[in-house]
Order: C-alpha cells, then sequence, then structure tokens
C-alpha cells in the first residue's frame, strides 16, 4: 500500500430523485451571478431537463446562454471550436449537463476561460496555472464520474490517442445526481458506461495506489454497479437501480481521484483514439483479458472483491478460485449486455496491433498504475485475445 494518499472531490454534492428541482436552492454558494452559459448536446437542448434549469434561472433574474453543441469523445479542436463559440460572452458560472464528453467539455471551457495558455499546452498532469470560471456539472450517464475527478479527457487526432488534462482546477463547485435523467439512456449505453464505472472501481482497487480511502468508494461502488448493472440495462425505467448506478459511478470516480486507473484504460486509450471504440464498450472487452495477466498479483484483491459483491458460490477453494470465480462474473455481464467481444467489428486489423500497443505503453500515466508490468509483447497479446 502506498504510505501516502490523499483526496480531493467536489465542492457540493447535491443528490436523490429530482434534485435537479433544487438547483436554485444552491446557487446561493456562488454569491452574485448575472450570467450562466449551459453547456450540453442538442440531445437535451429541447429536452425537459434543459428547461427544468432554465425556469429556474429565470425565476432568478439570471440570465443565461445555451451552447447545446458538444460531440461525443471530444477532439481537441472540437473544444478550441466550442470555446471560439462562447468567447465575449462573460459568464459567472458554467453549467455542464450531460454525459461525460459534455462535463469534460465544460470543465476544460472553464479553465480555458481563464488561462493565457493552448489546450494542447494543458495536456499533462498540473499544466494548468489558475482556478476557471465556476462550475455545476449535473451527469446524464452513469458512467465516467467526471463530476467528482481533476480529469478532462481529449482526442488528440495526430496522434490518434486519448489523454488527459489533470489538475485540481477541473473539480466542480457543484454537483447534482439526479437519477430522474439517467432514465432516457438507452440500453447500449447504460451497459458500456456502467461497465466503465465498474472499471474505474475495480482498477482503483487493484492499482500501485490503492488507499483506506479509495478502497472505501471503490468496494462500495462495485456493491451498488453489481447489483444494479443488468436491472437497468433490462428495465431502464427502474429508478432505484438507476440511482444505485449513478451513486456507484461517482464514488467510481471518487475511487479513481485516489487511486488511479490502470492498464484496463491505458490499453483502451488508443481504441478509443484510432478506432472510435466507445470508451465504455473498450474498457469492458479489455477488462476479463488485462484481468487474467494481472492475477497472480492481485488474486487476494480479486477474492475481496468477490466476497464483496457476493459472487462466490458455496464451497468455493480460496482465492484462486473466488477470483476465477469473479472474472467468470465480469464476462457473463459482458454478454448479458451484449457488449461486442471482437475488435473486428470495429475494423481493427491484425496488422494493427504493433500500432496499438506502442500508443498504449505511452500512457505511462495509467500503467504505472498497474500491479504488474506489461511488455510491448503482453499488451500485443492482450489485444489478440479481442481478435477472433
Ligand atoms: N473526466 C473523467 O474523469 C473521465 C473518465 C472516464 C471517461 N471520460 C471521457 O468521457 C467520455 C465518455 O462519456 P460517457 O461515457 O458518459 O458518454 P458521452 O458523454 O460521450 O455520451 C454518449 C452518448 O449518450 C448520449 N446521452 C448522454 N446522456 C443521455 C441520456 N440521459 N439519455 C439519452 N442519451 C444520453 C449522448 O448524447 C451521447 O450520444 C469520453 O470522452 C471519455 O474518454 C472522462
Ligand atoms: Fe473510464
Amino acid at each position: 500500500m502506498n504510505p501516502l494518499y490523499s483526496f480531493q472531490t467536489a465542492g457540493r454534492i447535491v443528490a436523490g430523485i429530482n434534485s435537479l428541482k433544487q438547483l436554485h436552492a444552491h446557487l446561493s454558494i456562488f454569491g452574485e451571478i448575472k450570467n450562466i452559459l449551459l453547456v450540453s448536446t442538442p440531445f437535451f437542448k429541447e429536452h425537459s431537463f434543459n428547461d427544468m434549469i432554465t425556469e429556474q434561472l429565470k425565476t432568478l433574474g439570471i440570465s443565461y446562454d445555451i451552447l447545446a453543441e458538444v460531440e461525443p469523445e471530444p477532439t481537441i479542436s472540437h473544444i478550441e471550436d466550442l470555446y471560439g463559440k462562447m468567447a465575449g460572452g462573460e459568464y459567472d458560472i458554467l453549467i455542464g449537463l450531460g454525459g461525460g464528453s459534455v462535463l469534460d467539455a465544460t470543465k476544460l471551457l472553464s479553465v480555458m476561460s481563464t488561462n493565457d495558455m493552448s489546450l494542447r499546452s494543458m495536456v499533462g498532469t498540473d499544466k494548468i496555472k489558475q482556478k476557471g470560471v465556476p462550475v455545476i456539472l449535473i451527469p446524464t450517464t452513469s458512467g465516467t464520474g467526471s463530476e467528482v475527478t481533476p480529469n478532462a479527457i481529449v482526442t488528440l487526432p495526430d496522434e490518434e490517442l486519448k489523454e488527459g488534462v489533470v489538475s485540481r482546477y477541473l473539480l466542480p463547485e457543484l454537483v447534482i445526481l439526479d437519477p430522474i435523467l439517467t432514465l432516457s439512456l438507452p440500453p447500449s449505453i447504460t451497459a458500456a458506461t456502467g461497465m466503465d464505472a465498474f472499471t474505474h472501481s475495480f482498477e482503483s482497487f487493484i492499482s500501485n495506489k490503492a488507499n483506506p480511502i479509495s478502497d472505501m468508494f471503490a468496494l462500495q461502488s462495485m456493491r451498488l454497479i453489481s447489483r444494479s448493472i443488468i436491472e437497468a440495462y433490462e428495465n431502464g425505467q427502474n429508478i432505484i437501480a438507476r440511482h444505485d448506478m449513478l451513486i456507484g459511478s461517482t464514488y467510481g470516480g471518487m475511487a479513481l481521484t485516489s487511486a488511479g486507473t490502470a492498464a484496463v484504460h491505458a490499453l483502451a486509450y488508443p481504441l478509443g483514439g484510432k478506432f472510435h471504440i466507445p470508451h465504455g464498450e473498450a474498457n469492458s472487452m479489455l477488462l476479463p483479458h488485462v484481468t487474467r495477466f494481472n492475477l497472480d498479483h492481485i488474486e487476494e484483491r480479486m477474492a475481496i472483491i468477490a466476497k464483496e459483491i457476493g459472487v462466490i458460490k458455496d464451497g468455493y477453494s480460496g482465492s484462486q478460485d473466488a477470483a476465477n470465480q469473479l472474472i467468470e462474473q465480469i464476462e457473463n455481464w459482458t454478454l448479458k449486455l451484449n457488449i461486442p467481444q471482437d475488435l473486428k467489428a470495429f475494423g481493427v486489423k491484425r496488422e494493427d496491433i504493433s500500432d496499438l500497443a506502442i500508443a498504449a505503453s505511452k500512457v505511462t500515466r495509467l500503467l504505472n498504475n498497474n500491479p504488474k508490468t506489461l511488455s510491448i509483447e503482453d499488451m500485443e497479446n492482450i489485444y489478440k485475445k479481442l481478435l477472433n
């Protein structure tokens, strides 16, 4: 275990069914507000959730603009375009309403507004010099945990890779966690984002930087997600399951803020950057294979997870058995969730594997957290397992 560890999170979290209706009651923490920018996607522009926010702003006499143009898995140039569209507006607060792509875009627009530096030069850890415009984040997927992480992920098209901007200035002042907002998530996005959240907690728990604080959030996150992911997928209107998934994903974000994700995420980044495989699906495909690779280093930790989430069948014979039963459970979920298991479906060919492995090997920020060192050949072998 790491001898020193730390934890930081959003300034205030307001959670529960219909909590979005209480947004107005929490705006006083920002002092006087004249003008707000609401950042989202075309999907939310005409949506009742958008109105639920704007009606509250109107009642308070706060003026606002709407920038409902964020594309999924944003590239650097897309965020720069968005920044160009907001330039000239003097905003006291930015509100991000959407999935991880919107939340990350909002966090970046906030710091781009106050730092005289290019977005490209913000990529990396602690590059941002000063805090941004205050931010409110309202997630509508249960996956990334971005609402509580100091990270924003951008695609660098030239390098066909996703990279992280990491800075404490990316943490928001206020988060609203309302599971009602996730009821409209289609099953495939419920599945992919839910497995992303599970992977955050799983990797945080086996990370070299795992610690008592991250363990607490990671284990509770895995309990919540494992009991509700199939129900949320099969019966999307079940608000209890949606609530479990949303809190589970926020806890996943809290766990990874303290402990970091590891090789699954490192190998997933080039699949997103080069082949545009949705982040959650890439993680979900890689998780069983990377876990088998890591197994001899993480058997005891796996047995703890297996016990905590109740996957061990009667008469199991020790931690190795428990760990294997956990891998089987993860594979069963991906089958039930209809998550693809073959990279071919995304246009990946055998001759791409070497480049993918080289790109993944550059994600040292996450590979350093992995309990077992991966050579380029190890990474190639893992990708090969996903090309049947
Ligand atoms: N900052 C972090 O800590 C962090 C962590 C993990 C991943 N990420 C990044 O987040 C992005 C992925 O975010 P995501 O998985 O939440 O997906 P997303 O934000 O890309 O959204 C996926 C799709 O779902 C739609 N959608 C969102 N909410 C909906 C709802 N309630 N009903 C119907 N449709 C809805 C969106 O319009 C979009 O088409 C990636 O860029 C990934 O790299 C960030
Ligand atoms: Fe992730």
